[in-house]
């Protein structure tokens, strides 16, 4: 695509960016290209396309898509988010260090404590609220600062600001896990990230379909390690996955506009009842961090509240969740679809935690994550209503 359109608006660029007509067909759907193998031209001489392990053209389509609608740098795609995240990792050294934000998705804190320090890369957990204690844990070694925001499941918001000051300042770039801010939101490379991280598994995607993820950096030489990553490692995402990912990036702004309003309904009510000790949602004036996220995130908040019940005893938290589903609320792991899915995650994402270091957290017994979907929203508040008086 000429780069004289990457200018156009964000909601343009979902639809049109890497996906001209097909030059052949005219097809306006991305053309799918399972084939794993591609025939060669001419002896001695390397063809684009050779076996889809290392390149696929459904895949290289999503690859600069995403990287257009990031606004900058060169994007390699990956079988779910943590392939993306373990494939960025695996490009370090031994001796290597990171130092990452205190609230990281549990399973790219048990991929870095249970695999990647296998390797000699040593980490680090910080409050990224705070700049001197960040400047504190910086070492001699440390290759990355790596943030997620809003971060999974409390929501807390990292000011990308202060990272890019802090990483100035430093020498040391920074990498954004973006999955809860997809672009339509926050571009972490107007803040100064060099590399970004999505699960697409989750707004980029969010139809419950994909697993996937992708990394976008503005480093060469990294992208470079990560194609050999692709090649060499061989998590890549399948042309079917790339293809289901083109055709529904394409709706991301209309579900984001969608599932924030929906979710802020959600959350003043959450925040006026009776029943519930605590909201998290970064459209709340009362979150700590509202101010940042408010200059951070632009055209909402996402779908995403967590919220803690006062009375969290097991039968009662049981008879909660069972009405919820009786109201066409989902019962289940992750986030990000047309389903309003309920997650509990001292019993999913954070049960391998010890409970003392869960609640040091914040995670207490009654601690739920709501994700809203495309449903009516007064159905849900109706279930929410009714679900409430059991507890
Ligand atoms: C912030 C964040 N990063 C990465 C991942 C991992 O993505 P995937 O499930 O696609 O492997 C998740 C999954 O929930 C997540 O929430």
């Amino acid at each position: 695509m000429p780069k004289k359109k990457h200018d156009q608006k964000f909601e343009t660029l979902l639809i049109h960016a890497g996906e001209p007509p097909d030059a052949s067909t005219g097809a306006v759907a991305p053309i799918l290209v399972r084939s794993k193998t591609y025939s060669q031209k001419t002896f001695g001489k390397e063809s684009r396309w050779q076996y889809s392990r290392g390149t696929n053209p459904t895949r290289s389509q999503l690859e600069e898509k995403l990287a257009i609608l990031e606004g900058d740098g060169e994007a390699t795609v990956f079988g779910s988010g943590v392939a993306a995240e373990a494939s960025f990792f695996l490009t370090l050294n031994p001796g290597d260090h990171i130092l990452a934000c205190e609230e990281v998705y549990g399973g790219t804190y048990r991929l870095l404590d249970k695999l990647i320090s296998r390797f000699g890369i040593t980490f680090d957990f910080v409050n990224f609220q705070n700049k001197k204690e960040i400047l504190k844990y910086i070492k001699n070694n440390t290759k990355y600062l790596f943030v997620e925001t809003p971060t999974n499941p409390s929501l807390h918001i990292i000011d990308l600001k202060l990272v890019n000051e802090i990483s100035k300042e430093s020498g040391i770039p920074y990498v954004a896990d973006m999955t809860f801010s997809p672009p339509i939101t926050t571009r972490a490379f107007e803040y100064g990230a060099e590399t970004v991280i999505h699960s697409l598994s989750k707004y980029i995607a969010g139809h419950n379909d994909v697993l996937g993820g992708a990394v976008i950096t503005k480093n060469k030489k990294l992208h470079e390690n990560l194609i050999f990553m692709q090649r060499t490692l061989g998590a890549i995402l399948s042309p079917d996955e790339c293809y289901r990912t083109l055709q529904e990036v394409k709706t991301l702004a209309l579900r984001w506009e969608k599932v924030s309003k929906s979710a802020l309904l959600v959350a003043e009510y959450l925040y006026k009842h009776p029943k519930i000790e605590s909201v998290f949602y970064p459209g709340l004036k009362s979150h700590s961090n509202h101010k940042v996220a408010k200059d951070q995130m632009k055209n909402g908040f996402g779908g995403v509240i967590s919220f803690i019940t006062k009375n969290s005893k097991k039968n009662s938290l049981r008879k909660f969740v069972k009405s919820l589903q009786e109201h066409n609320i989902i019962y289940g792991e992750s986030l990000a679809s047309p389903e309003t899915l309920l997650a509990y995650p001292p019993l999913m994402s954070h049960m391998a935690l010890p409970k003392n270091v869960r609640l040091s957290m914040g995670i207490k017994d009654g601690f739920f994550r709501l994700s809203l979907g495309f449903e009516d929203v007064g159905d849900v508040l109706n279930g929410l209503k009714t679900s409430l008086k059991k507890l």
